[in-house]
């Protein structure tokens, strides 16, 4: 079976990101109902609005499925909102939507949303999401202005500076979904050998050299050959850097909340910075329920 470029197919995994980023927006909105700021949320890397979860039926191989007919296959596929429908189906709506994604076609899609959001405004842009926030970002600092943005890149392409071009804004939150296993700790090899490609990603991605030095340890052998192994714990000392230097940008950071695969594996962490204590206990409070976390009640707009 053929899978769409366009349609992003996602773990039951994904739920847990999901539901915590809706269930924090509906805290945020609900806590600024009666100001009249002006609230923007930016979705950087917005993907298709809507996404296929992957089931055992949708993972069987060409010879179970042959087994099945095609009706009891459409009956068993699952679809769950992304992150851009949780954000325009809250109560409480923000004042514009920027939603980027380097993909043409999920842009299109995004394009789409309108129609069944007409009274949103929403801003769709193709392209690389580091470019268009960091040249957004310096629009967004006036003092009625406040919002949030979402990272969820795949890999370690959401670039040091764009964070800190939203920290500079002084009026941001973020919510980060941290690709540490699944993508980040992969590119760091066990002997040390990494492809210049990778490694300047990696750079990007902390904005600095220093993750090389925290991950691998030197070992020098009788003869005075010195080699360099990964650390057993590089996940975590990775972990800590990223979320210390959210904290030192922003001021506050929450606890990270992992969010494992079906096989108990963590693939990633959701990550909330921002500028106020009060949003750092609600993130903290929401994000510390991890997978048992509830989505708020839908209105009856969407
Ligand atoms: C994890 S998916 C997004 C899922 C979505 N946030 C959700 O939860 O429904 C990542 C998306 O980032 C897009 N992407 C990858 N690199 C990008 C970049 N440099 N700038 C913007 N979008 C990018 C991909 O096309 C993909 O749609």
């Amino acid at each position: 079976m053929k899978k769409s470029h366009v349609e992003n197919t996602v773990g039951p995994w994904a739920r847990q990101k999901l539901d915590g980023l809706e269930a924090y927006l509906h805290a945020y909105t609900m806590a600024l109902k009666k100001q009249s700021f002006d609230l923007i949320y930016i979705d950087a890397f917005a993907g298709a609005g809507r996404s296929k979860i992957r089931t055992a039926w949708t993972d069987a191989d060409e010879e179970d499925i042959q087994l099945i007919d095609d009706e009891f296959m459409r009956s068993e596929e699952e679809f769950i909102e992304g992150s851009p429908r949780r954000a325009l189906g809250l109560e409480n709506p923000f004042s514009q939507y920027y939603f980027f994604d380097a993909d043409a076609g999920r842009a299109a899609l995004l394009n789409g949303l309108q129609s069944d959001f007409p009274e949103r405004k929403i801003n769709v842009h193709v392209g690389d999401a580091n470019g268009l926030i960091q040249r957004l970002a310096p629009r967004l600092s006036g003092r009625n202005t406040k919002g949030v943005a979402f990272l969820d890149p795949y890999g370690p392409h959401l670039d040091w500076q764009t964070v800190a071009a939203l920290a500079a804004t002084k009026n941001f939150e973020v919510i980060i979904n941290f690709p540490l296993g699944m993508a980040i700790n992969r590119l760091i090899t066990r002997s040390g050998d990494i492809p210049d490609n990778w490694r300047t990603g990696l750079n990007g991605c902390f904005g600095s050299t220093d993750w090389e030095d925290l991950v691998y340890a030197e070992q020098t052998d009788l003869f005075g050959d010195t080699t360099r192994h990964k650390v057993d714990d590089a996940a975590q000392r990775l972990l800590n850097y990223y979320v210390g230097r959210l904290k030192d940008l922003f001021g506050h950071a929450s606890s990270p909340s992992v969010v494992r695969n079906t096989r108990g594996v963590p693939i990633y962490y959701m990550l909330w910075a921002g500028p106020h204590p009060l949003g750092y206990k609600i993130a903290d409070y929401i994000l510390s329920k991890g997978d048992r976390i509830t989505p708020p009640k839908k209105p009856s707009l969407r």
